[in-house]
């Protein structure tokens, strides 16, 4: 199936037209976050996506490819695909180390639960449930009602959070660690969802197909 190409800076694929939003997706996305009739309040990066001409809507649910090398380290941009918000988020060191320290604080450390399971190949290092420690890859969805969390947020910059880095759901909320993990004794009780993915290439990330296993 041919990928859709997006790109960090929100260009879009080079030979495409103009972007046109396109109310039916943009409202799937959004439907997502306001499941169980409360808004989406706090979503701090905003999505960037090609929303393209007739070729691309035929090719809409295809995987689509990121050049994460244009995501600026310790900052996180949100692509789209099938309608969802999907996070990559350039972890620097600082980032990576945090994973590894608080996994008693953490509901699922290990993500073992099944209810939206965890590509086995990001699981290597639980930690940081990504093929690349660097970059994170989730679905930026909150497991509980379907809010979009807030974030990422540094160390005592959100009360929610206290000192740990990581997201807030704005709607009853859940937080999680920058690997995507819910802390215990919140409403949502599973992980963050990671899509099936694989790198192509160093930088180029290919979402919705993972048969290389990568
Ligand atoms: S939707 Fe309820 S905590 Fe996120």
């Amino acid at each position: 199936m041919t990928a859709i190409s997006q790109t960090a800076d929100g260009a879009g694929d080079p030979g495409a037209a103009k972007p046109a939003a396109d109310p039916e997706r943009r409202a799937a996305v959004i439907t997502a976050c306001v499941v169980g009739g409360i808004g989406c309040a706090g979503v701090a990066v905003p999505i960037v996506a090609s929303f393209g001409p007739s070729e691309r809507e035929k090719a809409a649910g295809g995987p689509v490819d990121v050049d994460v090398a244009a995501i600026p380290l310790g900052q996180m941009r949100v692509f789209e695909w099938q309608g969802k918000p999907i996070w990559i988020l350039h972890r620097d060191a600082a980032m990576i180390a945090s994973l590894k320290t608080h996994d008693t604080l953490l509901a699922d450390p290990y993500s073992k639960r099944t209810a939206y399971p965890t590509p086995p190949y990001v699981l290597k290092d639980s930690s940081t449930r990504s093929i690349k420690p660097e970059y994170f890859v989730g679905i930026g969805i909150c497991t509980h009602l379907g809010c979009s969390p807030s974030g990422p947020f540094g160390a005592n910059e959100n009360p929610q959070l206290g000192d740990e880095p990581g997201f807030v759901c704005p709607c009853h909320g859940s937080t999680f660690d920058l690997a995507g993990r819910v802390f215990k004794n919140k409403p949502a009780s599973d992980n963050l969802q990671v899509p099936p993915h694989q790198y192509l290439s160093d930088s180029i990330v290919l979402i919705g197909e993972d048969k290389k296993k990568a």
